[in-house]
């Protein structure tokens, strides 16, 4: 049987590192992995590429022979890496800092997708791709407008990937995690109030044990990816999963 293949970004800690444990449980998945920090995890199928995706003139240079070719029974791509920014009002954001984020964000999975695209549209097998968005794609959060506007174009570039690729037989899921108790949920805990003025509930979520796991998400992720038949649309929300 050929083996199936995981590309994954974002895998060096978070829920990036929780979807790389489940998919290291699986049989006959090899599995790409891009980061700026590599592991050095020790397992055959896993190879890690050390990458700043907000590097765009150097993703764009390594792009025609990043994914591996051949034939899979299946090709999962999951977009995951992802930065919230510097929580700022707007009239106090860095452009800089707005170049950098609308690059990890969105340009690189635009990237990445259109190569994925281009590389496996003629293949039979399952090719599905989800890209993280988040709830904040749908809903505005005062000091998130860069964030919130990434995320939100990220899920209408899936929707009309979707739309237009009916024909190649590729999926595409935009899907929010819920809120996860990861590296970027402290990261929001530790701004300042005025900057920030939901700061207090975000800390009320850590303090009452409202945030999910990493694991527990990354195994409703799994799940999706094997079971597309039963999630229909491309926005998806791990709040609505109904494992049974
Ligand atoms: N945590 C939440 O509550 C939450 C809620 C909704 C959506 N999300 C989304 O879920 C995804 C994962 O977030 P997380 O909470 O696991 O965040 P995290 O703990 O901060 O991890 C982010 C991952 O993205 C990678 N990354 C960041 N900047 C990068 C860059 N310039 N180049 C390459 N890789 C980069 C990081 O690796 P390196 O630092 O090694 O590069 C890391 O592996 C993100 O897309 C996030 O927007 C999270």
């Amino acid at each position: 049987m050929a083996n199936s293949l995981l590309i994954l970004t974002g895998h060096s800690q978070g829920l990036g590192r929780a979807i790389l444990d489940e998919y290291l449980q699986k049989e006959n998945f090899e599995i790409l992995a891009i980061s700026r920090t590599c592991l050095g995890l020790d397992f055959s199928q896993l190879k890690e590429i050390s990458l700043d995706l907000s590097d765009l003139d150097k993703l764009e240079e390594i792009l025609e022979n990043l994914f591996p070719k051949g034939d899979f029974k299946e090709i999962h791509f999951i977009n995951n890496a992802g930065w919230i920014g510097e929580i700022k009002p707007v009239g106090k954001l860095k452009p800089s800092n707005l170049k950098k984020l609308m690059s990890i964000n969105f340009l690189a999975p635009v990237y990445l997708t259109n190569a994925f695209v281009e590389a496996y549209q003629s293949q039979n097998s399952d090719r599905i791709v989800c890209n993280i968005s988040s709830g904040a794609a749908q809903k505005p959060v005062s000091g998130w407008s860069e964030y919130c506007s990434s995320k939100a174009a990220l899920a209408m570039f899936s929707m009309v990937c979707e739309k237009e690729n009916t024909h190649s037989g590729i999926r595409f899921y935009s899907l929010a995690p819920g809120i996860v108790d990861t590296a970027m949920q402290d990261q929001i805990r530790s701004v300042d109030e005025t900057d920030f003025p939901d700061l207090e509930r975000f800390k009320s979520y850590k303090s009452q044990g409202a945030l999910f796991s990493a694991n527990s998400v990354a195994q409703k992720i799994s799940f999706l990816m094997s079971n597309p038949t039963r999630f229909e649309g491309v926005i998806q929300d791990v709040r609505d999963f109904d494992l049974t």
